[in-house]
């Protein structure tokens, strides 16, 4: 199975920070922010990655990241020309490095010590599919996307931001996919924001019946606000310090 990570966007709710550099570059308490996904990655069992980011800030991760050395991964780069395409966008520039194989997918600005192994097993033996990892929020926040499983633990829905949310579990930056991914992503339209969503995608899977999900106990979307990034920095720093972290 292959790594994506992605690490674009323009972070326009993050200005003045972002002006001339990229969100996953900030510092997290003692690292850029890209190293969490990455330290996931390799604790998963991933031995080749893909990060993916815009041609202003492409080069900022190979000067920082090189070929993976620090990571014990070999690390390959992707400029995805339209900063702002969208999540499903940004995963479809992973086609030819997959190469047929399964992706797990992780947005760079998500936090969280989780670890994927077994998850990454039990998919490596499935025949297709995909899985998204969901996390309770206490109040049901319109930042996220927002999944509804039955009593049974079955995907019921999965709706991006909405008004109305129809239970409280947030949809993760962490993604499974077998190679139909990129497929589907040709199949999808921008939406409203004018960007390839990573829920549309989600949700022919759904369509198909081989969409699953996991539940996982904290999580940070690091790049939504100044404020998550702050507790991102103080959560991140105290993890560290009780060695969860
Ligand atoms: O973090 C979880 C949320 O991420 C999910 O709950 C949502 O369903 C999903 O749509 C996404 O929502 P956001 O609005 O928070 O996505 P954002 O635009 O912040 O981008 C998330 C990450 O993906 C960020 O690290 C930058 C990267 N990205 C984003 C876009 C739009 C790219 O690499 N390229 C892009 O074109």
């Amino acid at each position: 199975m292959k790594g994506v990570i992605l690490a674009g966007g323009l972070a326009t709710r993050l200005r003045p920070l972002t002006w001339v550099t990229n969100k996953h570059l900030l510092p997290i308490y003692n690292k850029p922010m890209v190293y969490y996904p990455l330290e996931t990655m390799k604790k998963a069992g991933i031995k080749e990655v893909l990060l993916t980011s815009s041609p202003d800030h492409a080069g900022h991760f190979a000067n920082l990241l090189g070929a993976g050395e620090e990571f014990d991964m070999k690390l390959y780069y992707a400029v995805q020309k339209n900063p702002k395409g969208g999540i499903a966008d940004a995963i479809s520039l992973a086609k030819e490095f997959v190469k047929g194989e399964k992706i797990l997918v992780i947005l760079g600005d998500n936090i969280f010590n989780f670890n994927l192994q077994d998850a990454v097993k039990d998919f490596e033996k499935k025949e297709k599919g995909a899985m998204v990892f969901g996390v309770r929020m206490d109040t049901q926040s319109r930042q996220y996307g927002v999944i509804e499983l039955d009593n049974k633990g079955k995907v019921i829905s999965i709706e991006e931001k909405p008004e109305h949310p129809k239970s409280d579990i947030a949809q993760t930056g962490i993604y499974m996919y077998d190679s139909r991914v990129f497929s589907f992503v040709e199949s999808l339209t921008p939406s409203a924001r004018n960007e390839l969503e990573v829920t549309d995608l989600n949700n022919f899977y759904l369509k198909d019946g081989t969409m699953t999900c996991r539940i996982i106990d904290w999580w940070i979307d690091a790049g939504t606000s100044y404020d998550e990034l702050l507790k991102a920095n103080n959560l991140v720093a105290q993890k560290v310090k009780n060695g969860e972290l």
